[in-house]
């Protein structure tokens, strides 16, 4: 597997494969906001490809006092191969590169296999709970 950055045109395919790993969509999906996410954090919103197929993904933000990962996702035939380790230890080295001190995500509370795979990562669950308010409804 090739790992590159997620590119302007990448937007269907990698919607694709948001959908077939049930990852929901959300907002922030769109091609608009998927190329502003990657022209603020360069070389954090990766993808892993095979024969240039996508295969993985993985969006990872830098803020400036905290790292956010978000929909890290492998192609359901592609899972169990240490596919979605290879690109979270490039966000993780990148990142650390930078001077980031920590790596957040969230995960759907019935998203058991995440849990696992995020434990098995060296990932804690903080005893924190999350807000959030939609900015873009009417
Ligand atoms: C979670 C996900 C990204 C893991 O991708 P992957 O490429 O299969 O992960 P890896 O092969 O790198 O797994 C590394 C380790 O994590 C653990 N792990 C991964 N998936 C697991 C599962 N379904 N159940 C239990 N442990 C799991 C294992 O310890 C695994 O090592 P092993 O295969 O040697 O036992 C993938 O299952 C997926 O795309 N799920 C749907 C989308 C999703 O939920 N993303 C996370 C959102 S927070």
């Amino acid at each position: 597997m090739d790992i590159r950055d997620l590119r302007e045109e990448d937007g269907e395919e990698v919607r694709a494969l948001w959908r077939s790993s049930g990852i929901r969509a959300r907002p922030g999906d769109d091609d608009a906001s998927l190329g502003a996410l990657v022209s603020r954090n360069p070389g954090l919103c990766i993808v892993g490809t095979e024969n240039e197929r996508i295969v993985a993904s993985a969006l990872a933000t830098f803020d400036g006092r905290r790292g956010w990962l978000y929909h890290v996702a492998t192609h359901p035939e592609m899972r169990r191969r240490g596919v979605a380790t290879r690109l979270v230890h490039t966000i993780e080295e990148r990142l650390r590169a930078l001077g980031c001190p920590k790596l957040n995500l969230i995960v759907w509370d019935d998203n058991e296999d995440a849990m696992r795979f995020w434990e098995a990562m060296g990932y804690q669950r903080d005893a924190t709970v999350e807000y959030s308010k939609r900015l873009d409804a009417t």
